[in-house]
């Protein structure tokens, strides 16, 4: 424990070590870089980090995977 803005500090590091991408193992850290490098769409995230082109194609067994998260944090990057 520390003051809240270090708890606050630590929420955030861990958060970015959350793996969106299970195929190809891209961390939320990640794709967060790469919008604050200037993605805006969910191709220009596949193309700088490699989310969304796994072999689940973003999907397995009717589940959506990786591309929802995705695009959320595109749109509160908005
Ligand atoms: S989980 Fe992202 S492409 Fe499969």
């Amino acid at each position: 424990m520390g003051s809240p803005e270090e708890d606050a500090l630590r929420a955030k590091v861990l958060d970015s070590f959350k793996v969106v991408c299970i195929c190809n193992k891209i961390k939320k850290g990640t794709i967060e870089k790469a919008i604050a490098q200037g993605a805006r769409t969910l191709g220009d995230i596949k193309r700088a980090t490699r989310a969304g082109t796994g072999p689940c194609g973003a999907k397995r067994g009717g589940v959506t995977r990786c591309t929802p998260v995705i695009k959320e944090m595109l749109e509160k990057a908005r």
